[in-house]
Parts: C-alpha cells; sequence; structure tokens
C-alpha cells in the first residue's frame, strides 16, 4: 500500500520513470497520501502576461537526476517524456553547471493560471518545488454607452464595462480644461446635466499589467437659444449700418429679422449673414425710413429667444479727434470711406440721453 516504498523500489531497481510517476502521484491533491502536507509557504510566483511566453524555472541536482513537471491535475512531463498533448508546452534544457529543467508555456492564457510542480528525483526522496503562474491580462474595454443628445436638466446614466486580470479599476474623466475626475465604477451618473457637462467622457480601465484602455462618449446637451449680444451702431445717412446678434443655442438656431413688426429680407441694399451662433445684418446706403428699431429672433427646435437694439442715426464727426472715449466702440466695419464712429449703446434698451449725448461729442 505505501507508495513512498513503491517509489523507493522503483528507485533501487532503475526504473526511474516509473519512480517519478508514482512519486508524482503523491503531489496531485487527489491522491496525496493522508497526513503528508507539502510546503506551501515556499511556492515561488510567476508572473507573465496573456499572450507572452512564460518560463517556470527548475533545476536538477546534477546530470543523473531526473525530472517530471505537473499541473494542477495531471502530469506534463515526466524526464524529457511529454505527457501533454499541449503543443505550447516544452522543456528548456541545458547541461552545465546548472541542469536547467524548466517548463516553457508559450501563448499563455488564463485557463493556464494554477500550481505547477517540478518534481525532482534524487537519490531516494522525491522533492517538489511548488510555482505558482499568474497570468495576468491587459484592461480591455469591451462596452461603452454610445454617444448621446440629451436636453438640459436631463439625467444622464452612461456606463463602461471592461475586461482584465486582476479585475480592472474604471474611471470617468470629462475632457474640458479642468478634466473634472467622476467617483470611479462602471457608471457615471449625471443628474439634471448642464450645458456646460457636454463634450467629451473618457473611460479609463487600468491594472497593474499594462497601460489603461481608454474610450469616450461624446454627450450632446440640447438648449433653447438665449441671445447674449445684440449690437448695432449709429450710422450716418448714405453709411453701411451692422447690427450683430449673438445667441448660444444646441443644436444651432436659426435666425430671423425684424424692423418693428416686419420680417425683413435680404435684397435691396439689405444682406443677412447667419453663422451658426451668430448673425450680422448689414445694411447697405442708410437711408431715413431704416432708422428705427431692430428684432432679432433665434430659434431652435427646443425655443426661441429675441433681442431688440434701436438703429439710430448719428451726425458724422467733422475731426477724426473727436471719436473714442472709454467704452465706446471702434467699428471693425467695412467701406475705407466710413468713419470711424462710437457705438451708441451696448444696453438692449433703448436711452432717450444718447441721441444727447452722440450729438454733444458730435459736435
Ligand atoms: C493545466 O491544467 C488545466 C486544467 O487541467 C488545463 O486547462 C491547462 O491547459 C493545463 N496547462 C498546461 C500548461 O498544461
Ligand atoms: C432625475 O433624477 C432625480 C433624482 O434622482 C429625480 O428626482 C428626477 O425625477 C429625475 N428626472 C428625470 C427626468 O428622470
Ligand atoms: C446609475 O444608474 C444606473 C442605471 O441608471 C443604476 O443602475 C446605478 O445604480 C446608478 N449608480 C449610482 C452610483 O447612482
Ligand atoms: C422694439 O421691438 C420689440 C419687438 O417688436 C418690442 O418688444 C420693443 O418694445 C421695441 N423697443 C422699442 C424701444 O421700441
Ligand atoms: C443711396 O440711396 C439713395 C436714395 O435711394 C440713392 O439716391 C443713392 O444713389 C444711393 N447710393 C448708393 C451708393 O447706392
Ligand atoms: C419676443 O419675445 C417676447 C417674449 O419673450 C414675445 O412676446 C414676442 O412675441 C417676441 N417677438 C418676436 C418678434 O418673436
Ligand atoms: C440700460 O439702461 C436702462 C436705462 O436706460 C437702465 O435702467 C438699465 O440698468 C441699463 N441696463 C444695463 C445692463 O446697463
Amino acid at each position: 500500500m505505501d507508495i513512498m516504498i513503491a517509489v523507493q523500489d522503483a528507485c533501487v531497481s532503475g526504473q526511474w520513470l516509473t519512480a517519478i510517476i508514482l512519486s508524482l502521484c503523491c503531489f496531485l491533491p487527489s491522491c496525496l497520501p493522508a497526513g503528508q502536507t507539502v510546503d506551501y509557504s515556499s511556492v515561488e510566483s510567476v508572473v507573465s502576461r496573456q499572450g507572452d511566453t512564460a518560463l517556470l524555472r527548475c533545476y536538477l541536482l546534477d546530470g543523473i537526476s531526473k525530472g517530471a513537471w505537473l499541473n494542477r491535475s495531471s502530469i506534463i512531463f515526466a524526464g524529457n517524456d511529454k505527457w501533454s498533448v499541449d503543443p505550447r508546452v516544452s522543456i528548456v534544457s541545458s547541461v552545465g553547471d546548472k541542469h536547467e529543467y524548466s517548463l516553457q508555456i508559450q501563448k499563455v492564457d488564463v485557463t493556464d493560471d494554477g500550481q505547477y510542480t517540478c518534481s525532482i528525483q534524487s537519490e531516494r526522496n522525491p522533492r517538489p518545488k511548488l510555482l505558482n503562474l499568474i497570468v495576468k491580462v491587459p484592461p480591455k474595454i469591451y462596452d461603452i454607452s454610445s454617444d448621446i443628445t440629451v436636453n438640459e436638466g436631463s439625467n444622464v446614466s452612461l456606463i463602461c464595462t471592461a475586461s482584465g486580470k486582476p479585475e480592472p479599476a474604471i474611471s470617468w474623466r470629462h475632457i474640458t480644461p479642468l478634466a473634472r475626475k467622476y467617483d470611479s465604477g462602471e457608471y457615471l451618473n449625471i443628474t439634471g446635466i448642464t450645458r456646460d457637462q457636454a463634450g467629451d467622457y473618457e473611460c479609463s480601465a487600468l491594472n497593474d499589467i499594462a497601460s489603461p484602455d481608454t474610450k469616450t462618449v461624446k454627450v450632446t446637451v440640447n438648449f433653447a437659444p438665449s441671445i447674449h449680444e445684440m449690437k448695432s451702431h449709429g450710422v450716418g445717412l448714405g453709411r453701411t449700418a451692422l447690427l450683430r446678434c449673438e445667441a448660444a443655442a444646441v443644436p444651432s438656431p436659426t435666425f430671423e429679422w425684424y424692423k418693428g413688426e416686419k420680417r425683413i429680407i435680404k435684397g435691396q441694399g439689405i444682406d443677412i449673414k447667419s453663422l451658426s451662433s451668430r448673425s450680422v445684418l448689414t445694411v447697405t446706403n442708410m437711408t431715413e425710413d431704416r432708422y428705427g428699431n431692430y428684432t432679432c429672433v433665434a430659434s431652435n427646435k427646443l425655443g426661441t429667444a429675441n433681442a431688440s437694439v434701436p438703429l439710430i442715426p448719428i451726425i458724422e464727426p467733422t475731426t477724426t479727434s473727436a471719436v473714442s472715449s472709454p467704452g465706446q466702440y471702434m467699428s471693425p466695419c467695412c467701406t475705407p470711406n466710413q468713419q470711424r464712429g462710437p457705438l451708441p449703446h451696448t444696453n438692449l434698451s433703448r436711452n432717450p440721453l444718447l441721441h444727447l449725448d452722440l450729438f454733444q461729442l458730435a459736435g
């Protein structure tokens, strides 16, 4: 019955292979004799990255002793006889002072993870060397929310899931100059999103084996227009007048212009140029009937905003030195013969004193 006696007998009779196999049996958990324990405190750890070649080192004492490798549950090599059918495993041996008998596993995967035993058969007693192969897997994001468009005030929940070994830590970052970090975790929940929370969100999955895997989600926040700038500058008869209207809105607003109640259309000396967030109304060759109250209306699918500004006459300065005082706006405009003129106001409501000021200035 005693397996150790069988092993010793086999060794004595020179049947080393039998001896090895019998002794190997002792290290397989399934047939470890009762009471016999292996010292696990001396287990050596070998860390390898998924896909790499792992080398589990083992040295024989001398040229005559034999070795064997076993997996948790099976014999891989006995001496130079390969028992495993796995083409990735081989013995790295070298002759010389050190009798290397290492196990090489190519393209390691997580299934190779676990304990390996190098059994050295010398003299009469088998000596096990235990190695723990730890296969680590770089983080990989396999699922992330797709780009979304929401209305301002909505609740947003983004998800990002990643694989890896050890399990990667997931964190979110809003890609802005401030690069605000959020609590880590697969979910990024934003309650009542605001327009300044729009933009790219980067999910990053990190473990200790490789650089983090990152992916981004674009969050578009729609909101109704608001006009934040509406400007005109006083202009003399025959000159060119410019009215500028700037609105914040997502999606980009469409612009309309009104004079009083009447919609203004292009043509007859009037031009309207609208870019994404700005519209400029140009009146060439100003006439008396074109002075008055102008309204800019910006709209998108979420709403409409309007702002009004008066376009008022100005008496042109007789000398070029008559202009420019603090707060006055130097017109970036236009035709070479156009005089620089002060902007009547940046205040959207009409100031009855403005005329007076301008006349005084001009005088
Ligand atoms: C180790 O054993 C496990 C389970 O029996 C097997 O899946 C794996 O391929 C083995 N590894 C090697 C390198 O033989
Ligand atoms: C957003 O979340 C808050 C708090 O969880 C909740 O009170 C509110 O009803 C939610 N709003 C919407 C539109 O789901
Ligand atoms: C975030 O939202 C998801 C789904 O909407 C929910 O399952 C999860 O518990 C939320 N997480 C937090 C931290 O609120
Ligand atoms: C200009 O027109 C708008 C819209 O018609 C109106 O609400 C506003 O009161 C007018 N402003 C002045 C100063 O007449
Ligand atoms: C400006 O308009 C006036 C009055 O309609 C016209 O007589 C004049 O020729 C126009 N000037 C230019 C440069 O278009
Ligand atoms: C401008 O907005 C006011 C309310 O904000 C609205 O009563 C008015 O009709 C708007 N004017 C135009 C021309 O849309
Ligand atoms: C605009 O002018 C009016 C008086 O004409 C004044 O009451 C108001 O405070 C001014 N608004 C700004 C923003 O300067």
